[in-house]
């Protein structure tokens, strides 16, 4: 449904977007995320049609995004980071007027809106001006927006950014529902967000991909954590000799080692920590088994090449 191949955005000298590829399936709702700056926004932007890429290529539905920039936005609704409204317009008449540009027929425009109004819930202030909408409302107005005319894939740039929690947890809602008939990008910087809606997840930093793949698979690592009181050096030996463990780090506290065994891939190694322990004679006083969240996943892989840049800037 979207294919994008080597894609690259600069502005400049400065690389935005360097070299990304990806495909998103239909029916598939992947979750964007990535520090600030990172080229979420720039490539939804390439994506949409709105700005041309440097090099690489991006298609949606099989239309390139340059040379087939009309059908392209026929079949994206994209709601941008900042949605740039005319605040003198009533609601209702600002969604006439995009239905309007985006060629919805003018028979079919009122049921659209009628349509949309009631799946965004904006149909209680759909008279009021628009510079007289709460941010959570104006919020809405996007969504209808991005909707009004009936794309299959939705492109939603942080849509519940600045949002209460109720709202938040409304647009979610319209979300998830809409996504069981859209395919789906969202970006997002609230990460337990990406749980509840997406199926799959691209980290972006620096302008390239530095993780895709579903949730699951993300964050299927696991560590085990102990505390134990023995000589480290001994300890830090005797535990990377297991089977499958990746790396043995630790913190002291007063005559406590605090350990983390990260394992190479998931396997129960309960039973071969505890023995070493045992044989040892170490004492201990906890021990768990901790899974990685999707929040590790992200300090990780965007602290990595922290400070320096891929872009030259
Ligand atoms: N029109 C532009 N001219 C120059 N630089 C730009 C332009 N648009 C974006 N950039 C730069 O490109 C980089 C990526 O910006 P982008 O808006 O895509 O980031 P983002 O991942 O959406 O970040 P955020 O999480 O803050 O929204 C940033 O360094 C930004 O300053
Ligand atoms: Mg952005």
């Amino acid at each position: 449904m979207i294919q994008v191949e080597g894609l690259s955005k600069k502005f400049g000298d400065f690389t935005a977007v360097d070299n990304i590829s990806f495909r998103v399936d239909s029916g598939e709702i992947v979750g964007f995320l990535g520090p600030n700056g990172a080229g979420k926004t720039t490539t939804m932007r390439i994506l949409s049609s709105y700005i041309a890429p440097t090099s690489g290529k991006a298609s949606v539905g099989g239309f390139d995004v340059v040379r087939n920039s009309l059908e392209v936005r026929k079949r994206i609704g994209y709601m941008p980071e900042s949605i740039p409204f005319y605040t003198e317009m009533r609601v209702k008449e600002y969604l006439s007027f995009r239905a309007k540009l985006k060629g919805v027929a003018r028979k079919e425009r009122r049921n659209r809106i009628a349509f949309v109004s009631e799946r965004c819930r904006i149909k209680e202030f759909e008279n009021k001006i628009i510079g007289h909408l709460s941010k959570g409302q104006r919020q809405r107005v996007g969504l209808a927006d991005a909707i009004i005319h009936n794309p299959p894939i939705l492109i939603l740039d942080e849509p519940t950014i600045g949002l209460d929690p109720h709202q938040i947890k409304q647009t979610r809602e319209l979300i998830k529902e809409l996504g069981k008939d859209h395919t789906v990008i969202l970006s997002t910087h609230i990460l337990p967000e990406v749980g509840m809606l997406c199926n799959r997840v691209i980290i972006i930093h620096q302008g390239r991909i530095a993780a895709m793949d579903t949730l699951s698979n993300l964050v299927k690592e696991q560590r085990i954590k102990v505390e134990i009181q023995g000589p480290i050096s001994d300890i830090e030996n005797t535990l990377k000799q297991i089977e499958n463990v990746k790396s043995v780090s630790y913190t002291t506290d007063n005559l406590w080692n605090i350990i983390t065994i990260e394992l190479s891939e998931v396997r129960d190694i309960r039973e071969q920590v505890y023995q070493k322990i045992m044989e040892n004679r170490w004492i201990i006083r906890e021990f768990k088994t901790e899974r990685t969240t999707l929040e590790d996943i992200f300090i990780k892989i965007t602290a990595r090449e922290e400070g320096t840049s891929s872009a030259g800037a």
